[in-house]
């Protein structure tokens, strides 16, 4: 039985252990992994979130965020704009400072079109770091794909397929940012991520069953793909007005300690 949980919630007051231990029946208390879209900083009209913090603020939210992601998963993705690249090194520099342990892989979303800009380069990358731990297990056999070889009858190709690379691109699924027109779209929200891309993370670091946490739910990205795929989720939003559009597009219903609440058989 996989279950889902959604709250109403600053991210920072979500007990994750204690959830995992309350509904989801494991007797563990870290979550297999964490996916996490933080606001940019960009200020982007949200709902509820202002979207413009002080450099200094910001830099200590994502401060914040990875120190949740090492106390609550085992293995943490945060997806974040590229113009904060910088903070986000010297941050998790200081963070394998504190944990030796932890080993920071830098992915890359390639858009297949991005702003256009006509004085300098386009935008058209977005960043994210990928945190293991030593409880991490990779899974690189549930992304293989049909390589260009094993398609074009090439007898050197690997028949299992390829394990993707770490730039996310049209290569291998379609990982363009979610547009107006796309059927994945939900209008209600300024921002939203490829199904696909949230997957293949997920799929890289939980296993059948699995356990994510989401602390940034928005439109439910991470959420619709764990429903999809077995993986019990645990997902957060600031707004009010989110949660409500997820709770009704979901049929999720009230938990008696807060929240909505669904199992699926
Ligand atoms: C970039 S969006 C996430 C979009 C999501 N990945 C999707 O695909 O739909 C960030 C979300 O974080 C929420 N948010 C901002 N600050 C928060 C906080 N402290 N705790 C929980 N949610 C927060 C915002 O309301 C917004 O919906």
């Amino acid at each position: 039985m996989v279950s889902i949980r959604v709250f109403n919630e600053d991210f920072r007051k979500l007990e994750v252990s204690q959830t995992i231990v309350r509904d989801l029946m494991v007797l563990d208390d870290k979550a297999d992994t964490m996916f996490a879209d933080p606001p940019d900083n960009i200020k982007l009209g949200y709902d509820e979130y202002d979207d413009r913090l002080e450099a200094a603020e910001y830099i200590e939210f994502l401060n914040e965020l990875i120190e949740f992601g090492l106390q609550n998963a085992r293995t943490s993705y945060i997806s974040f704009n590229a113009k904060h690249m910088t903070d986000m090194g010297v941050l998790l520099k200081a963070f394998q400072c504190i944990y030796p342990d932890i080993t920071v892989r830098w992915l890359i979303q390639g858009f297949t079109f991005g702003q256009h800009n006509k004085s300098d380069h386009g935008n058209n990358f977005r960043p994210i770091i990928r945190i293991t731990t030593p409880e991490t297990v990779l899974r690189p056999d549930a992304i293989r794909r049909e390589s260009w070889r094993l398609k074009n009858g090439d007898k050197r190709a690997n028949p299992a397929g390829k394990v993707g690379g770490d730039v996310f691109f049209t290569d291998f699924l379609e990982y363009a940012r979610v547009t107006g027109n796309s059927k994945q779209r939900r209008s209600y929200h300024p921002t939203q991520l490829h199904e696909g891309l949230v997957h293949d993370c997920l799929t890289m670091t939980t296993p059948d069953g699995g356990t994510v946490i989401d602390p940034f739910m928005g439109t439910g990205t991470t959420l619709r793909v764990c429903k999809g795929n077995g993986w019990n989720c645990i997902t957060s939003d600031i707004s009010e007005q989110y949660c409500n559009e997820v709770v009704e597009e979901h049929d999720l219903w009230s938990h008696p300690k807060g929240g909505w609440i669904t199992t699926i058989e």
